[in-house]
């Protein structure tokens, strides 16, 4: 049975409660090797603010050991409509500036200010994790790069991604851009990217935006599926694999033949060596 969990697990100063994540706009909840993120502002449908990006961080950084898959979703009609469109106005976010106020930041503070919310997406890509993005309706923009920082990406039929970014004057600044052009290839990414155009359910499979497309009734069900799979495979196997496949673009084919030795070494000492 899931339970809802502080993300104090470390016992960290900087713990975030579970009524502190509601205030923010999200579910946090662990059943044995699955934790669930959920996007839970659906009366705005899932808007993204700092807070956020800063939660989602330190939920990564207190994911328990046991957890090996991490599914991330969203609540009511869309997966999520990007950023809390009040980052446009002088007002701003309660508590959280605005883009107004940002843009006379001093330049290593705007960029570490940048650097702190993409903290909350370059998690989900630790090796040792597989994470899977359950994605419905809309994901615009950050919403589109939330699925893109997750490793698999399961859709509803009902799924429209659109990166919107540069339709507002600003490029994807939230780790989409390099693994949009990793699935799609760089052509395909600049049109995507620079006609802000929505991408449906049958066309991300075809892109490869989308691992499978699913009825929306079926989509719990699919990424249930699919967790159960991924764990089926031993633990430490997955996780170098993984690591060997991440580094794999990054190398020559020599280099990978290396890192691929490396590995299986560790492996078959794992498994094979006595005392
Ligand atoms: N930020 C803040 N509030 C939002 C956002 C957002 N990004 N998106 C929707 N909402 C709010 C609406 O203001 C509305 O609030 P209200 O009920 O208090 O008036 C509520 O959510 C429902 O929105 P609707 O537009 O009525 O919902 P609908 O289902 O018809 O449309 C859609 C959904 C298409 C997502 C639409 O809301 C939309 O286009 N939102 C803006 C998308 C956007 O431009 N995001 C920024 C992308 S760039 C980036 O993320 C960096």
């Amino acid at each position: 049975m899931p339970v809802t969990v502080d993300a104090n697990l470390g016992g960290s100063a900087e713990a975030i409660s579970a009524s502190e994540l509601a205030e923010i706009g999200l579910r946090y909840e662990v059943d044995g090797a699955i934790a669930t993120i959920t996007l839970d502002r659906p009366d705005k449908r899932n808007a993204q603010t700092f807070a956020t990006w800063s939660a989602l961080a330190r939920i990564g950084e207190h994911i328990p050991d046991q957890v090996r898959i991490v599914v991330v979703k969203g609540e009511g009609p869309s997966f999520s409509a990007g950023i809390d469109l009040r980052m446009f106005t002088p007002e701003g976010v309660p508590g959280q500036g605005s883009f107004v106020s940002a843009a006379s930041l001093e330049e290593t503070t705007f960029e570490r200010r940048i650097a702190d919310a993409q903290r909350g997406f370059l998690w989900l890509r630790r090796p040792d994790i597989v994470s899977i993005a359950a994605v419905h309706g809309h994901a615009i923009g950050a919403g589109f790069q939330l699925a893109l920082a997750c490793d698999l990406r399961v859709v509803a039929d009902d799924v429209k991604f659109c990166m919107k970014e540069p339709a507002l004057g600003l490029v994807p600044d939230l780790t989409g851009t390099k693994p949009l052009v990793e699935l799609v290839g760089l052509p395909r990414a600049i049109e995507l990217c620079l006609t802000a155009r929505v991408v449906g359910a049958e066309e991300a499979v075809r892109l490869g935006l989308a691992e499978l497309a699913v009825p929306a009734g079926e989509l719990a069900q699919a990424v249930q599926d699919l967790a159960g799979a991924l764990l089926a495979t031993d633990r430490g196997a997955a996780t170098a694999t993984k690591r060997l496949l991440q580094g794999a673009l990054g190398r020559s084919l020599e280099e990978q033949a290396i890192a691929e030795r490396r590995e299986q070494i560790v492996r078959i000492r794992t498994l094979f060596a006595s005392g």
